[in-house]
Formats: structure tokens, C-alpha cells, sequence
């Protein structure tokens, strides 16, 4: 890269540029998104209604494409889906959005802003993402929720932890919202961490939310709860979910069904049951499970 740099003088700006992307990964995998070498090059990304858009996206990881040429937008303050077997692409969408890639071609806009030219931090700032692979610090349980927003009011606290239903399993640990988790402390299942990453979103309160497989691996009574809780905080809001459960995404208003890295189809539920036949299937085959 630095020999590219002295041959071609007139690309110099475009270059820096290349450089600073490829430092991405090395951000995202040692963690510090704070990097003031980063963010001095790249300009905030401000969010006013949160709305995105995929525009001719092509990714792959290695040799294969695993996004083939696909373009989509996501309408600001609505609940969008994503649906499609194992393998179709959807986390890697969220990936993308999420900016832990830069190598892909096309644009992903926010608010009409190239998520390329803006500061890694400024993008995630807006942005909570709830997985059941919430990353965890080695510290108390109540610290992780608080990292949401360092300026939250107990009682905001205190409202997010009921909300996402964390009180529930932390009334039975040993030290009850002190109890450390992580590394050196307790093992929580993957429910358990994503309750907490619920609560966290609930105190973040950012405009956009971003939701992969968020409900599987739990109890029936304890997934209709944390349904409801997450209705609640994405009303108003733009978000992305990835579903195990296709029950969970047929309110959304807006599915795209992936196949192979492609948008085969979407719409509502109601007009996909009658459109796409893999949505059909993927539907059926809910049904089933669920009455054995
Ligand atoms: N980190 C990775 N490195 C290489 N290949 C990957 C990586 N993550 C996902 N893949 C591959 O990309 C494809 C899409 O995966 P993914 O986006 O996780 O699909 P989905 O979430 O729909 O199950 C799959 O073929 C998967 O094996
Ligand atoms: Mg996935």
C-alpha cells in the first residue's frame, strides 16, 4: 500500500482513504472503536430519521459471493425483516450496516449518508444491536446494562431492567444485579445475555435497532415477555430483525425473503404467503414444529 502511494501521487486522497478503511478490522477486533486516528479522517454520521438503503451490495468473505448484487431500502421508524434459510446472508447484512466490513462494493446509506465516509464510532452510536452473542465485559451485571448510557437516571435503570425482564433471573443469583458476569464470574445462558442487551438498547434508546435470531433458546412464557418489550422499543424506531421464528416478524411491515445472497422477494406476510413459495414453506414448517 505505501508503495502505491508514491506512484500514484494524484489518487492520494482516495488512497488515505483505502488505508484507513483497512483499519477498520484492526479497530473492530481489538474493540477500540475510539480510534482518534480513524475518526479524525471521517466525518460524523448524523441521524435524523434513520432511514437506510443497500444499494447494489456485493460482499464475499473469501472466494464465493455472499451478497450478490443486492439492493433494498429499510423506511425509517418501521419494523423491517429479514427471512431466508441458514446461510442466505442475513447476519452478514447486519455486518454490513454495522460497518465490522468494508470490503464490499456499493453503498449502504443512512439517511443518505455513505456509512464509508463516516467515523465508525458516530455509526455505532446510533445504532443497538441485540444478539443472544451480546458481548459481555467482566463486570457486574448491572455495569453492562449502564454501559448502554453512561448518564442514564437510576430509575431509567431501574425501567430497563424490568422491561427486559433482567430482574427476573438476577433476583435468583448470589449478589442479584451485582453479581459479576464474564470470564471471572457467572456463566449466563444465551437468553440471560440477551435480556441484558434488551435492557441496554432500552437505555441507549437509539434511533435504529438492529435484531439477529433475537428470540430463539427461549421459554415460551419468557419469549411472549420479552416480545412485548422489545414492541416497546422499537416503536417509533427503525429496525432490522433477523427472526428465527418467522411469528415474531409478521407484523413487520416490510419483509425481504434472501436466498443465496439475493432478494428474492418481499412485502407483508399476508402478501408473501401468496407470493414466494420458500416463504410458504419456511412458514409451514413453523406451523408444524409448533403443533408437535
Ligand atoms: N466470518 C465468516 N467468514 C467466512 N464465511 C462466512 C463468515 N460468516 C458467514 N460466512 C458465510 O457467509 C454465508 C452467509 O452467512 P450468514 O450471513 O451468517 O447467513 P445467515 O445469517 O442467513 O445464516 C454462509 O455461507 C456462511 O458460511
Ligand atoms: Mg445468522
Amino acid at each position: 500500500m505505501g508503495f502505491f502511494i508514491f506512484i500514484n501521487k494524484n489518487n492520494m486522497g482516495i488512497i488515505k482513504e483505502e488505508i484507513t478503511d483497512n483499519k477498520i478490522k484492526h479497530y473492530y477486533s481489538s474493540t477500540n472503536l475510539k480510534s482518534a486516528e480513524y475518526n479524525v479522517i471521517k466525518k460524523e454520521l448524523i441521524i435524523d430519521k434513520g432511514r437506510i438503503e443497500f444499494k447494489n451490495i456485493s460482499f464475499s468473505y473469501d472466494d464465493s459471493l455472499v451478497l450478490d448484487n443486492i439492493s433494498f431500502t429499510i423506511p425509517n421508524g418501521e419494523k423491517t425483516a429479514l427471512v431466508g434459510l441458514s446461510g442466505s446472508g442475513k447476519s452478514t447484512i447486519l455486518a454490513l450496516l454495522l460497518h465490522f466490513f468494508d470490503n464490499y462494493s456499493g453503498e449502504i446509506l443512512i439517511d443518505n449518508q455513505n456509512i464509508k465516509h463516516h467515523n465508525l464510532e458516530s455509526i455505532r452510536e446510533n445504532m443497538s444491536l441485540v444478539t443472544q452473542e451480546t458481548i459481555l465485559f467482566n463486570d457486574t451485571i448491572i455495569n453492562n446494562i449502564k454501559y448502554g448510557n453512561l448518564n442514564a437516571s437510576a430509575s431509567d435503570i431501574k425501567n430497563a431492567i424490568e422491561l427486559a425482564g433482567v430482574d427476573e433471573f438476577s433476583f435468583n443469583l448470589p449478589k442479584k444485579l451485582e453479581t459479576i458476569v464474564g470470564e471471572s464470574g457467572v456463566k449466563l445462558s444465551g437468553g440471560q445475555r440477551q435480556r441484558i442487551a434488551i435492557a441496554r438498547a432500552i437505555l441507549k434508546n437509539s434511533q435504529i435497532l438492529i435484531l439477529d435470531e433475537a428470540t430463539s433458546s427461549l421459554d415460551n412464557l419468557t419469549e411472549n415477555k420479552i416480545q412485548e418489550s422489545l414492541k416497546k422499543l422499537m416503536k417509533n424506531k427503525t429496525s432490522l430483525v433477523v427472526a428465527h421464528r418467522l411469528s415474531t416478524i409478521e407484523d413487520a411491515n416490510l419483509i425481504y425473503v434472501l436466498e443465496k445472497g439475493k432478494i428474492i422477494d418481499s412485502g407483508s406476510h399476508l402478501k408473501l404467503l401468496q407470493s414466494c413459495s420458500l416463504y410458504k414453506k419456511l412458514h409451514l414448517k413453523e406451523k408444524l414444529e409448533d403443533e408437535n
